[in-house]
């Protein structure tokens, strides 16, 4: 492909409160669509066990279910945005969560010549995320996601993706944080989803079903957008 004929990669972004699913449907829909899955979530835990300077600052905020700060969620996800694997397309996991990473993120696209095809709300009850949060575990080769009673590998023991056969949970998963993250949510978060209509980029997803009936409701709406 020559320089003229470059195709500007997509720009998703998953909308949705703690446990609505939005790590388990982005990768799926990298897998299906060939994006990157960038998770600030797992950024920032990642930092967190390096022991980077941003990692340090944010352990306490992360294990109290508060929203870490702007400025280092923003420079962490525009320093992942800069490595190459990006120009393939990203589907944003976590990020935006507040009005100024939004208006940060406008800026970062627009300055690259991109914009966003779509921000997907994932629509979940409150009841139902403490259900998904408090039965999650995690791959501890690959990351894949799993839950005790709606996502068992399916050999016991082992993943399904790579075979391992060590599994963690998040310090965060307990139901005090939990109840802090919602706070978090519907506080700092749930305005984005007003922003992003008044940007006429807005879907909604009822992600209260299975998680394979989700995923065919949101590759149909990426289909679309990516048209
Ligand atoms: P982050 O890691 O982003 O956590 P979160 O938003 O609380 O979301 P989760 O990862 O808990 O849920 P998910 O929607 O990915 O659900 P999942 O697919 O795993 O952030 C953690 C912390 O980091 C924040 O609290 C904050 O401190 C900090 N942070 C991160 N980004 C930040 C930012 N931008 N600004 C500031 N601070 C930031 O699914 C959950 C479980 O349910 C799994 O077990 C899964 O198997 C199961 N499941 C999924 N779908 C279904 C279904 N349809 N039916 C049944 N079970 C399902
Ligand atoms: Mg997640
Ligand atoms: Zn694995």
């Amino acid at each position: 492909m020559d320089a003229s004929t470059t195709v500007t990669p997509a720009v998703l972004i998953l909308l949705g409160p703690p446990g609505a699913g939005k790590g388990t449907q982005a990768r799926m829909l990298e897998d299906t669509f060939g994006l990157v899955q960038l998770s600030t979530g797992d950024l920032l835990r990642e930092a967190v066990a390096v022991g980077t300077e941003a990692g340090q600052a944010a352990k306490a905020v992360m294990e109290a279910g508060d929203l870490v700060s702007d400025e280092i969620v923003i420079a962490i996800l525009r320093d992942r945005m800069a490595q190459p694997d990006c120009s393939k397309g990203v589907i944003l996991d976590g990020f935006p969560r507040t009005t100024v990473q939004a208006e940060a993120l406008d800026d970062l696209l627009a300055s690259a010549g991109q914009k966003i095809n779509a921000a997907i709300s994932l629509e979940v009850e409150d009841e139902e995320m403490v259900i998904r949060i408090s039965g999650r575990y995690t791959c501890a080769g690959c990351g894949e996601g799993y839950h005790d009673t709606f996502k068992k590998p399916v050999k016991e023991g082992e993943c399904d993706k790579c075979g391992h056969t060590e599994f963690k949970r998040r310090a965060d998963d307990n139901a005090e944080t939990v109840a802090s993250r919602l706070t978090a949510y519907h506080a700092q978060t749930a305005p984005l989803i007003d922003y992003y209509q008044t940007q006429g980029v807005l879907k909604g997803i009822n992600a209260m079903g299975q998680i394979d009936d989700i995923a065919r409701a949101l590759q149909g709406v990426v289909s679309d957008v990516m048209e």
